[in-house]
C-alpha cells in the first residue's frame, strides 16, 4: 500500500511538471474530420490523403467517429492491411467514439473488418514518430489508472516455469483501458511486440513487419477493450513461455469519477485479487467457435467465456460504455484534481 503511494505520489509530480512546463504536447486526431470513419465516397485515397495532412507523434490519441451498428476499428498488421484480411486483428473495438492512443513509433494499421468496407477504402495507415514534447517521454497515466509491472519482481524474460508464470501474473488481475503495462527486461537478450491471437498462438511472427520494442522498460498503454498478446522476438523465447495474454475489461477513466477530497485510486490493489467485484458481469457470450483453447481461459474448464475469435466481433463486444458526457466532464476535471494533489503533496 505504502509503495502504491509513493507511485502516486511520484505520478502526480510527473503531472504537475507537465501541467506548469505548459507542455501537453497531446494532439487529437478526428480521423477523417467531418467526414468520420466510414465507406468512404472517393476509396480509399480519402483517409490516405488525412493522414498525410497529420503528423503523429507518441501520445496522440486517433478518434474513429462512427455508427457502430454499420462499422468497427481494428488495428491490424500490415500485412493484413495491404490485403484487407480481417482474420486476424491486434485488437477491435466497436464502440463509437474509439479513442486510441498512439503508445509506440511506426506504422499503425487500421480497418474495419465488415464486409467489404476495407476493399471499398475504410482503412487508414499512419506513421507514429517519437514525441518532441521535453521531459518525461511518456504521458504520465491519468488518475485511477494502473501501472502493472508485468511478471512484477520476475520481469520479462524466459519464464523458469514455463508459460504458466505469465498467465498466472495475469490471471489475479482486472486490465482495463487507460492502464499500463511496464515490461522490464534485459536490452538486447529481450524485446517485447503486440501480436495478434495466431501470432501468440504460434510464437511465429516471421510475417510481421512491425518492429518490437527493444528498449526497457517498455511502456505500454492500454488503449482498447479486448485480448492482447504479447511476446519476446527472440528465437524460442516465445514458445519456451515468455509470452503475456491479457484481457482489458473496462475504462478505468470513465470509471471512478474522483471526488475533489478523495483522490485515492482503485480500492483494488494489485497484490489481492478481487476479479469478482472489479469484473463487469459477462455479457451473454454467444458461442463461440470452437477453435483451440483461449490462451486466456483458465486451466480447469469453465462453461464461461469459452475461445474466440478476434475476426468476430460478437464475443468480445464489450457492454456499451456509461453516456460519453459524463466520463468527458470527468476527463476534463482530472488534471485540475490532479494538479491540486501534487501541490498538496509539495506542501507537506
Ligand atoms: C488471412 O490471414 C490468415 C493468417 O493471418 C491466413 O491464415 C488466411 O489464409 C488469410 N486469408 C486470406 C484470404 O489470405
Ligand atoms: C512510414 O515511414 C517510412 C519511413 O519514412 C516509410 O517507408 C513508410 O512508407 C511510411 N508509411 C506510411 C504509411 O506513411
Ligand atoms: C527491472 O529489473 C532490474 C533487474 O532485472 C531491477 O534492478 C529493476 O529494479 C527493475 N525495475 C523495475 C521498475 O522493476
Ligand atoms: C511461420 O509462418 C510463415 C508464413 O505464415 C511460414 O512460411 C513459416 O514456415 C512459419 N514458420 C514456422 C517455424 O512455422
Ligand atoms: C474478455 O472479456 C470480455 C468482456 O469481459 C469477455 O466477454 C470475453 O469472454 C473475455 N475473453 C476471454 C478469452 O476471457
Ligand atoms: C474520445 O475523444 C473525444 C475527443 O477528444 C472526447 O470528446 C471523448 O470524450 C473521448 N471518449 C472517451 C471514451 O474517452
Amino acid at each position: 500500500m505504502e509503495s502504491r503511494l509513493n507511485v502516486f505520489a511520484f505520478l502526480s509530480l510527473v503531472v504537475a511538471a507537465a501541467l506548469l512546463q505548459g507542455s501537453s504536447a497531446q494532439t487529437t486526431h478526428i480521423v477523417g474530420d467531418e467526414m468520420g470513419w466510414l465507406v468512404p465516397p472517393g476509396g480509399e485515397v480519402a483517409y490516405s490523403t488525412w493522414a498525410a495532412a497529420q503528423t503523429f507523434t507518441v501520445g496522440d490519441v486517433l478518434v474513429f467517429n462512427f455508427i457502430a451498428s454499420a462499422h468497427n476499428v481494428a488495428e491490424v498488421s500490415k500485412e493484413a492491411f495491404d490485403s484487407c484480411n480481417t482474420t486476424n486483428t491486434i485488437s477491435i473495438s466497436t464502440t463509437s467514439p474509439t479513442n486510441i492512443t498512439l503508445t509506440s513509433v511506426g506504422e499503425k494499421h487500421f480497418l474495419c473488418t465488415f464486409s467489404q468496407h476495407c476493399g471499398l477504402g475504410q482503412k487508414l495507415a499512419i506513421n507514429v514518430t517519437a514525441s518532441t514534447a521535453p521531459g518525461p517521454a511518456t504521458p504520465p497515466p491519468a488518475p485511477g489508472t494502473q501501472v502493472y509491472t508485468v511478471g512484477d519482481s520476475l520481469g520479462w524474460l524466459v519464464p523458469p516455469g514455463g508459460p504458466i508464470a505469465y498467465e498466472t501474473w495475469a490471471s489475479d488481475k482486472t486490465f482495463m483501458v487507460g492502464d499500463i503495462l511496464v515490461f522490464n527486461f534485459t536490452n538486447a537478450a529481450h524485446n517485447v511486440l503486440q501480436v495478434t491471437r495466431a501470432e501468440f498462438d504460434s510464437c511465429n511472427v516471421s510475417t510481421t513487419t512491425t518492429p518490437p520494442i527493444t528498449t526497457s522498460p517498455a511502456r505500454i498503454t492500454l488503449a482498447s477493450r479486448g485480448e492482447h498478446y504479447y511476446m519476446c522476438t527472440f528465437p524460442q523465447h516465445c514458445s519456451i513461455g515468455q509470452k503475456l495474454a491479457i484481457n482489458v475489461t473496462g475504462n478505468a477513466v470513465a470509471a471512478p469519477a474522483p471526488a475533489p477530497s478523495s483522490p485515492a485510486p482503485r480500492p483494488s490493489s494489485p497484490a489481492t485479487p478481487s476479479p469478482s467485484s472489479a469484473t463487469p458481469p459477462p455479457s451473454a457470450g454467444g458461442p463461440s467457435t470452437p477453435a483451440t483453447p483461449s490462451p486466456l481461459t483458465p486451466p480447469p474448464p469453465s462453461s464461461a467465456g469459452g475461445p474466440s475469435t478476434p475476426a468476430t466481433p460478437s464475443p468480445l463486444t464489450p457492454p456499451p460504455p456509461p453516456s460519453g458526457s459524463a466520463a468527458s466532464v470527468a476527463a476534463a476535471a482530472l488534471p485540475i484534481t490532479f494538479l491540486a494533489v501534487a501541490l498538496a503533496f509539495l506542501c507537506n
